[in-house]
Parts: C-alpha cells; structure tokens; sequence
C-alpha cells in the first residue's frame, strides 16, 4: 500500500490531487488530506481528513506519527505575490520555515517529499525554462520559494520538486479563483478589466498538475520537474482566448504594460518550461490550453447544476 499526505488540501491544486488520489483507491493507495481548518471539499469519503496549519511543528510531528505515511505531497503555501510583498514575516515563517519543518519530519522518519515550487524563481529574461538553468528571484515570494528549494536540495532527504505556472481551475468551494475565472467572471459581468501584454507564461490545466505529482509519487521519481502547460503566450492573448472560447465581449479587455500597472510584486516577463524531462519520466502530457478550457466548461456547468438542487 502507498500512503501519500497532502498539505493545504483545500487549495486549488490540493484539492484535485485528493480528487485523484480518491479515484486510485482500489490501486492500494491510501490518501491523508490536510489543511488549515475545515475540510472545504464535497465529497469527504474515501480519505481521512486531519485539519493541520503546518506552521504548527508539533501537530505536524503528531499526524504523521499517527497516519504514517511513504510520501508527503507538500502544496500549501502563501500563494499571494503581492501579499508577501508586505507580509514578510508570514511569508518566511510559511513558505520557508514549514518546508524546514518538513524536511526534518522526512529525515526522522524516512520519507519522500515532493514539494511544489514556481517559475517565479527565474527572471523571465530567457524563458522559457530547462531545469538546468540558473534561478533569480525577483520578488519576496519567489526568494521565500527559491530558499525553500534551496533547503530542499541541500537536504538529505529523498527529494522531488515540481516547479509549475499559472495553475487554472474550478475548486469545490469558490474559493479560489485564478486567470481563467477572473476573466469569465468579470466578463460575464461586463466589468472592464486591465490585462497585463508584457508577461508571458504556459497555463498549466490543475488536473494535469495533480496527476504529475502523483506519478512523481508512485514512479519514485526525484530531482527537479518542470510541469507546465505546453503553450507559451501572452497573459493578454490568453485572457482574448478565454473570451473567444466562452463568447464574452472581449472589448472590456483592456491592455496594460507592466510599467503601467505597477503591481506590488516585480513579476518576470517571459517564463514558460521546457517540458521534456516531466513527459519522459513523469508520462506527463498536458492538455492543450483550449482542451483545459472545455474542462472548465463543463465543470462550471456541474457547479451551476449543483447550485440548483
Ligand atoms: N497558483 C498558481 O498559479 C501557482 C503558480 C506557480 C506555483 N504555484 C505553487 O503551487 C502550489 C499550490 O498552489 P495553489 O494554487 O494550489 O495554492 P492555493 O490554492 O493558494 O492553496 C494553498 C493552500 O495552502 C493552504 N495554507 C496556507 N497556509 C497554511 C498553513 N499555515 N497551514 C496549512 N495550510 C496552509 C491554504 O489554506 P487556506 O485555503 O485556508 O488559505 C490553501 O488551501 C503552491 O506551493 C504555489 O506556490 C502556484
């Protein structure tokens, strides 16, 4: 039997590991799902759910004595750029300091951690990305990423991270949106919205990501991954797409340079990876863009009929 634990399982990428984990159940494997707080998913069968804010070493030392995992699937995080920007402090303690915690746990009790870390670790001045390329932070969250990555590999842990970019999806509870429903949502409403024409990055379907980080799990399969979308594009052409795809009036749109916007976090301009080493080891193969878009469609019809009853 495999025994995998989740961090920060009510996220959006949390929640689809769980999700696929759940649907692996007769193959042996045992999921243990964690979060701050409640469990926000729908279906709570088919796993245990522990609440567990990792920041917390104790709890965190006492659930995993108690479940015994192989492998820990570490996705919590303070995600929000511009936040860490001025919560410094809760950045470092969450983004750094629990991935210090877990490595600890990992080397006392033998276990494998596969840790989700960011394209945000590079520049952006020659994406798209190879794992082999040298990273530089631009902003205090992708430092607090990168340091944890840092610690990570000088570990002597058994050690996997997956680096990804722009995760899209649907979550139980709404709560979590990301480029894909921003841009429905805000057209939907006829509400303008600035879209940045200078960044360019390879949206990556949350499903696609959640079956990457299992199979890193069941194949073993340590080191660094890129896992990403195929397609590099501009975010403004990404939200014209989304437009397209979903019949939205793409005039609310409008275009806004980096310059301009001034957002709290310097981003990088252009990122994207080099997929082939997640494809070979990882049988990684990401849905095209407009595949995910029809994904999202037909989860969003779900949501919408769930609401009815
Ligand atoms: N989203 C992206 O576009 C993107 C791009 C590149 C890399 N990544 C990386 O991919 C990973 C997953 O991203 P995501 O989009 O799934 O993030 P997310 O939706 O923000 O989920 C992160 C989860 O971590 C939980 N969390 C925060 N602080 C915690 C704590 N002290 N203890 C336990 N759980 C805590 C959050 O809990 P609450 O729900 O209670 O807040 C949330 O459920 C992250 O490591 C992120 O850095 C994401």
């Amino acid at each position: 039997m495999k025994k995998i634990l989740v961090t920060g399982s009510n996220g959006l990428l949390g929640q689809k590991i769980i999700y696929a984990l759940r649907d692996r159940k007769a193959e042996g494997i045992f999921c243990i799902s964690t979060s701050r707080g409640n469990n926000r998913m729908k279906v709570k069968d088919g796993y245990v759910y522990e609440p567990l804010d990792l920041t917390d070493n104790n709890e965190l030392i006492r659930i995993i004595q108690k479940h015994k995992p192989d492998t820990i699937i570490n996705t919590a995080a303070l995600t929000n750029v511009d936040a860490c920007e001025s919560k410094r402090e809760e950045a470092w303690k969450m983004n750094v300091e629990t991935t210090e915690n877990l490595i600890n746990i990992c080397k006392d009790e033998n276990l494998h951690l596969i840790h989700l870390s960011t394209d945000f670790v590079f520049d952006g001045l020659n994406g798209p990305y190879t794992e082999e390329d040298a990273p530089n932070p631009l902003s205090y969250y992708a430092l607090t990423k990168h340091e944890a990555e840092k610690k990570i590999i000088d570990s002597k842990i058994k050690w996997t991270i997956i680096r990804t970019i722009i995760i899209y999806g649907v979550v139980d509870d709404n709560s979590r949106s990301n480029v894909v429903l921003w841009a429905i949502n805000a057209l939907k409403n006829k509400q303008t919205i600035t879209v940045i024409n200078d960044q360019f990055r390879s949206p990556t379907l949350a499903e696609d990501l959640a079956s990457a980080c299992i199979s890193a799990a069941l194949k073993n399969a340590t080191g660094i991954y890129h896992v990403s979308g195929r397609e590099v594009m501009n975010i403004l052409d990404l939200v014209k797409i989304v437009a397209d795809f979903f019949n939205l009036d793409s005039s609310y749109i409008k275009p806004v340079s980096s310059l301009e916007l001034k957002q709290p976090a310097k981003r990088p301009l252009v990122t994207g990876f080099i997929i082939n080493k997640a494809m070979k080891d990882l049988d990684f193969h990401p849905h095209s863009f407009l595949e995910g878009l029809s994904y999202i469609k037909n989860q969003l019809k779900l949501v919408a009929t769930d609401t009815k009853d």
